[in-house]
Protein backbone atom coordinates (compact mmCIF):
# COMPACT_ATOMS: atom_id res chain seq x y z
CA UNK A 1 0.00 0.00 0.00
CA UNK A 2 1.58 3.52 -0.97
CA UNK A 3 2.43 5.45 1.84
CA UNK A 4 3.11 8.56 -0.42
CA UNK A 5 1.11 11.76 -0.45
CA UNK A 6 0.91 14.39 -2.09
CA UNK A 7 1.36 18.26 -0.40
CA UNK A 8 -0.95 19.36 2.27
CA UNK A 9 -4.42 19.47 1.03
CA UNK A 10 -5.86 22.28 2.33
CA UNK A 11 -10.18 22.34 2.25
CA UNK A 12 -11.66 24.28 0.42
CA UNK A 13 -13.20 27.35 1.78
CA UNK A 14 -10.86 27.08 5.14
CA UNK A 15 -12.19 28.59 8.08
CA UNK A 16 -8.94 29.88 9.65
CA UNK A 17 -8.31 27.58 12.29
CA UNK A 18 -5.08 28.73 13.80
CA UNK A 19 -2.65 27.28 16.78
CA UNK A 20 -1.20 28.93 19.55
CA UNK A 21 1.35 27.46 22.46
CA UNK A 22 -1.05 25.57 25.16
CA UNK A 23 -0.17 27.39 28.42
CA UNK A 24 -1.42 26.69 32.16
CA UNK A 25 -3.88 28.87 31.76
CA UNK A 26 -5.43 26.54 29.61
CA UNK A 27 -5.82 23.48 31.98
CA UNK A 28 -9.54 24.60 33.11
CA UNK A 29 -10.78 24.28 29.69
CA UNK A 30 -8.91 20.81 28.72
CA UNK A 31 -9.65 19.69 31.94
CA UNK A 32 -13.40 20.29 31.10
CA UNK A 33 -12.82 19.40 26.98
CA UNK A 34 -11.68 15.73 28.13
CA UNK A 35 -14.71 15.41 30.43
CA UNK A 36 -17.19 15.64 27.71
CA UNK A 37 -18.34 12.42 25.75
CA UNK A 38 -17.01 13.15 22.23
CA UNK A 39 -13.83 13.36 23.41
CA UNK A 40 -13.63 10.52 26.28
CA UNK A 41 -14.75 8.38 23.91
CA UNK A 42 -11.65 8.43 21.56
CA UNK A 43 -9.30 10.11 23.74
CA UNK A 44 -6.84 7.07 24.90
CA UNK A 45 -7.57 6.13 28.08
CA UNK A 46 -7.55 9.93 29.76
CA UNK A 47 -10.15 9.60 32.42
CA UNK A 48 -8.47 12.66 34.09
CA UNK A 49 -11.40 13.32 36.30
CA UNK A 50 -9.64 16.23 38.45
CA UNK A 51 -8.05 19.45 37.83
CA UNK A 52 -4.92 18.41 39.26
CA UNK A 53 -4.92 15.31 37.16
CA UNK A 54 -4.95 16.92 34.22
CA UNK A 55 -2.09 19.17 35.54
CA UNK A 56 -0.02 16.66 36.34
CA UNK A 57 0.05 14.85 32.56
CA UNK A 58 -0.21 18.51 30.70
CA UNK A 59 1.87 21.08 33.09
CA UNK A 60 5.16 19.15 32.29
CA UNK A 61 4.21 19.36 28.30
CA UNK A 62 3.49 23.19 28.82
CA UNK A 63 6.92 23.56 30.30
CA UNK A 64 8.92 21.63 27.58
CA UNK A 65 9.95 19.30 30.23
CA UNK A 66 8.60 16.66 27.82
CA UNK A 67 8.62 15.39 24.49
CA UNK A 68 5.20 15.79 23.71
CA UNK A 69 4.39 19.32 22.61
CA UNK A 70 0.81 20.70 23.02
CA UNK A 71 -1.41 23.08 21.28
CA UNK A 72 -4.72 25.33 21.63
CA UNK A 73 -6.56 25.67 18.30
CA UNK A 74 -8.51 28.97 17.62
CA UNK A 75 -11.24 29.42 15.57
CA UNK A 76 -10.67 33.35 15.05
CA UNK A 77 -10.41 34.32 19.12
CA UNK A 78 -12.80 30.91 20.35
CA UNK A 79 -10.50 27.96 21.73
CA UNK A 80 -12.01 25.04 20.12
CA UNK A 81 -9.60 22.15 20.50
CA UNK A 82 -6.24 20.47 21.62
CA UNK A 83 -3.95 19.01 19.63
CA UNK A 84 -0.02 17.97 20.40
CA UNK A 85 3.00 16.30 18.56
CA UNK A 86 5.45 14.37 19.58
CA UNK A 87 9.21 12.73 19.21
CA UNK A 88 7.94 9.11 17.97
CA UNK A 89 11.68 7.60 19.28
CA UNK A 90 11.44 7.01 23.08
CA UNK A 91 8.02 7.53 23.21
CA UNK A 92 6.69 4.07 25.09
CA UNK A 93 4.09 3.47 22.63
CA UNK A 94 6.17 3.03 19.87
CA UNK A 95 9.69 1.14 20.91
CA UNK A 96 10.25 -0.20 17.28
CA UNK A 97 10.70 3.17 15.71
CA UNK A 98 14.61 4.47 15.60
CA UNK A 99 13.84 7.64 13.28
CA UNK A 100 14.73 10.75 14.89
CA UNK A 101 12.97 12.79 12.74
CA UNK A 102 9.38 10.73 13.24
CA UNK A 103 6.97 12.59 14.64
CA UNK A 104 3.24 11.86 15.72
CA UNK A 105 0.38 13.58 16.46
CA UNK A 106 -3.51 13.70 18.49
CA UNK A 107 -6.22 16.34 18.33
CA UNK A 108 -9.56 16.58 19.25
CA UNK A 109 -12.83 19.28 18.79
CA UNK A 110 -13.25 20.17 22.43
CA UNK A 111 -16.45 21.88 21.35
CA UNK A 112 -18.77 18.97 20.23
CA UNK A 113 -21.19 21.74 18.33
CA UNK A 114 -18.37 22.27 16.22
CA UNK A 115 -17.92 18.53 14.54
CA UNK A 116 -18.28 17.81 11.14
CA UNK A 117 -17.82 20.85 9.92
CA UNK A 118 -14.60 20.51 8.17
CA UNK A 119 -12.69 22.35 11.57
CA UNK A 120 -10.77 18.91 12.12
CA UNK A 121 -9.45 18.55 9.04
CA UNK A 122 -8.39 21.92 9.21
CA UNK A 123 -6.64 21.46 12.23
CA UNK A 124 -4.59 18.72 11.30
CA UNK A 125 -3.23 20.65 8.40
CA UNK A 126 -2.52 23.02 10.55
CA UNK A 127 -0.58 21.11 12.95
CA UNK A 128 0.83 19.51 9.87
CA UNK A 129 2.13 22.61 8.31
CA UNK A 130 3.38 23.57 11.93
CA UNK A 131 5.26 20.25 12.31
CA UNK A 132 7.06 19.94 9.21
CA UNK A 133 8.48 24.01 9.77
CA UNK A 134 11.40 21.67 11.59
CA UNK A 135 13.67 20.84 8.48
CA UNK A 136 14.71 17.50 10.28
CA UNK A 137 11.13 16.10 10.25
CA UNK A 138 11.06 12.67 8.21
CA UNK A 139 7.26 11.74 8.67
CA UNK A 140 4.17 12.27 11.09
CA UNK A 141 1.93 9.79 12.16
CA UNK A 142 -1.12 8.77 13.67
CA UNK A 143 -3.04 6.39 15.53
CA UNK A 144 -6.97 6.63 15.35
CA UNK A 145 -8.63 3.67 16.66
CA UNK A 146 -9.62 1.21 13.77
CA UNK A 147 -13.29 2.08 15.10
CA UNK A 148 -13.12 5.58 14.50
CA UNK A 149 -13.86 6.47 11.16
CA UNK A 150 -14.40 10.00 11.24
CA UNK A 151 -11.24 10.48 12.38
CA UNK A 152 -9.27 8.09 9.77
CA UNK A 153 -11.30 10.46 7.58
CA UNK A 154 -10.37 13.33 8.68
CA UNK A 155 -6.46 12.67 8.40
CA UNK A 156 -7.41 11.10 4.94
CA UNK A 157 -7.94 14.42 3.84
CA UNK A 158 -5.45 15.70 5.74
CA UNK A 159 -3.02 13.52 3.27
CA UNK A 160 -2.27 11.07 6.21
CA UNK A 161 -2.58 7.07 4.52
CA UNK A 162 -3.07 4.05 6.13
CA UNK A 163 0.36 1.83 6.99
CA UNK A 164 -0.93 -1.04 8.88
CA UNK A 165 -3.01 -2.39 12.60
CA UNK A 166 -0.92 -2.15 15.14
CA UNK A 167 -1.64 -3.10 18.93
CA UNK A 168 -0.67 0.24 21.11
CA UNK A 169 -1.26 0.51 24.85
CA UNK A 170 -4.14 2.00 24.33
CA UNK A 171 -5.65 -1.18 22.28
CA UNK A 172 -5.76 -1.39 18.48
CA UNK A 173 -5.10 1.47 15.98
CA UNK A 174 -4.76 1.81 12.64
CA UNK A 175 -1.20 3.47 11.78
CA UNK A 176 -1.49 6.38 9.23
CA UNK A 177 1.80 8.05 7.76
CA UNK A 178 2.11 11.73 6.24
CA UNK A 179 5.60 11.68 4.57
CA UNK A 180 7.90 14.98 4.13
CA UNK A 181 6.98 15.79 0.14
CA UNK A 182 10.13 16.35 -1.24
CA UNK A 183 10.11 19.14 -3.72
CA UNK A 184 11.66 18.35 -7.06
CA UNK A 185 15.67 19.95 -7.70
CA UNK A 186 15.04 23.50 -9.14
C1 LIG B 1 -11.65 13.48 14.87
C2 LIG B 1 -12.02 14.94 14.79
C3 LIG B 1 -10.83 15.80 15.18
C4 LIG B 1 -12.39 15.25 13.34
O1 LIG B 1 -12.80 16.59 13.29
P1 LIG B 1 -14.16 16.98 12.52
O2 LIG B 1 -14.18 18.45 12.44
O3 LIG B 1 -15.29 16.30 13.19
O4 LIG B 1 -13.86 16.31 11.10
P2 LIG B 1 -14.15 16.90 9.63
O5 LIG B 1 -15.49 17.54 9.62
O6 LIG B 1 -12.99 17.72 9.21
O7 LIG B 1 -14.14 15.57 8.74
C5 LIG B 1 -14.86 14.45 9.17
C6 LIG B 1 -15.03 13.51 8.01
O8 LIG B 1 -15.43 12.25 8.54
C7 LIG B 1 -16.65 11.87 7.94
N1 LIG B 1 -17.37 11.10 8.93
C8 LIG B 1 -18.04 11.54 10.01
N2 LIG B 1 -18.55 10.50 10.68
C9 LIG B 1 -18.18 9.39 9.99
C10 LIG B 1 -18.40 8.00 10.17
N3 LIG B 1 -19.10 7.54 11.21
N4 LIG B 1 -17.86 7.14 9.26
C11 LIG B 1 -17.14 7.59 8.22
N5 LIG B 1 -16.90 8.91 7.99
C12 LIG B 1 -17.42 9.78 8.88
C13 LIG B 1 -17.32 13.17 7.56
O9 LIG B 1 -18.32 12.96 6.57
C14 LIG B 1 -16.12 13.93 7.04
O10 LIG B 1 -15.69 13.48 5.78
P3 LIG B 1 -16.15 14.20 4.39
O11 LIG B 1 -15.75 15.63 4.50
O12 LIG B 1 -15.43 13.44 3.33
O13 LIG B 1 -17.65 14.06 4.32
C15 LIG B 1 -13.23 15.28 15.70
O14 LIG B 1 -14.37 14.60 15.21
C16 LIG B 1 -13.01 14.94 17.16
O15 LIG B 1 -12.43 15.72 17.88
N6 LIG B 1 -13.53 13.78 17.58
C17 LIG B 1 -13.44 13.35 18.98
C18 LIG B 1 -12.02 13.01 19.42
C19 LIG B 1 -11.27 12.16 18.42
O16 LIG B 1 -11.80 11.22 17.86
N7 LIG B 1 -9.99 12.53 18.23
C20 LIG B 1 -9.12 11.79 17.33
C21 LIG B 1 -8.35 10.78 18.06
S1 LIG B 1 -7.28 9.91 16.96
Amino acid sequence: MSTDSSPAPWPAGAQAVTLRPMTADDLPLLHAWLAREHVRAWWGDERLDTLDSVAAKYLPRILAEDHVTPWIAMLGARPIGYCQSYVVAGDDFWPDETDPGARGCDQFIGEGELLGRGLGTELVCRLVDTILRDPSVTTIQADPSPDNARAIRCYEKAGFRPLRRVTTPDGPALLMIRRRVSLPDA
